[in-house]
């Protein structure tokens, strides 16, 4: 008999993934003490690692693969019809590699999350560890924020940050950033699912009151 307090009703969420999904790994990990299970896995690239994780964790799997797809619009479209039979609640974004539409986004406007190795709004797009590398920045980090249109740039809700030191490499960083990402994004999945992250007005409301500015994982009360 498990020791864990059942939690009722728990919200689907829908996790697309384009590759290893480390991050799916760690939100399969935190499931069982979650208020969100996860329904579905979507990848937009076929045989990737992260499929395997979803298959041995018993959880339903689709490939959409975006190269089969003329457009991005026949691709949003295809997804929307997936996740909306699957009557998703969440969907979270785990090193998904596609450029979403407006009228996707739109869609799961407030219900769907992305993460991103940078502290936004630095370094939005691709090659992170690279530019604060370049840039000297003495600090470089992980955050979580809901999906608006434009790409990296909706409210962000949590921060995770590291300390670049004198001999870190892209490589170094990299590794260094997915361990804050792997601790933050079940956190602030369960948030969603619990009911106690809400979005209004392209701002981040915590339960019901806006945040002046993203939390930090390390200032949080609790890390
Ligand atoms: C992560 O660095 C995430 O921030 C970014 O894509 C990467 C996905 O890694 N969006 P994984 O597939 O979860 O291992």
């Amino acid at each position: 008999m498990s020791s864990l307090p059942k939690i009722k009703q728990k919200k689907k969420i829908a996790v697309l993934i384009s590759g290893n999904g480390s991050n799916l790994q760690a939100l399969i990990n935190f499931q069982l003490k979650s208020h969100y299970e996860i329904s579905l896995v979507i990848s937009s690239h076929p045989n990737v690692l992260g499929l395997k994780k979803a298959t041995q964790a018993n959880i339903k799997t689709l490939t959409i693969n975006h190269a089969l797809y003329s457009s991005r619009a026949d691709f949003d479209s295809q997804l929307i019809k997936v996740i909306d039979g699957e009557s998703i609640d969440f969907v979270i974004l785990a090193g998904f590699m596609r450029i979403l539409t407006t009228g996707f986004t739109l869609h799961y406007l407030g219900r769907m999350l992305n993460i991103h190795p940078s502290l936004l709004p630095k370094y939005p797009g691709l090659n992170t560890h690279k530019k604060a590398l370049e840039a000297g920045n003495k600090e470089h980090g992980a955050s979580i924020h809901f999906v608006t249109p434009e790409l990296d740039s909706g409210p962000v809700i949590l921060q995770s940050k590291i300390t670049v030191n004198s001999d870190d490499t892209e490589e170094s960083l990299k590794i260094k950033v997915a361990i804050e990402e792997h601790k933050i994004y079940p956190l602030v999945t369960d948030w969603l699912a619990s009911g106690r992250l809400t979005f209004s007005n392209n701002q981040v409301l915590w339960r019901g009151e806006l945040i002046a500015k993203p939390f930090s994982f390390q200032e949080l009360p609790w890390s």
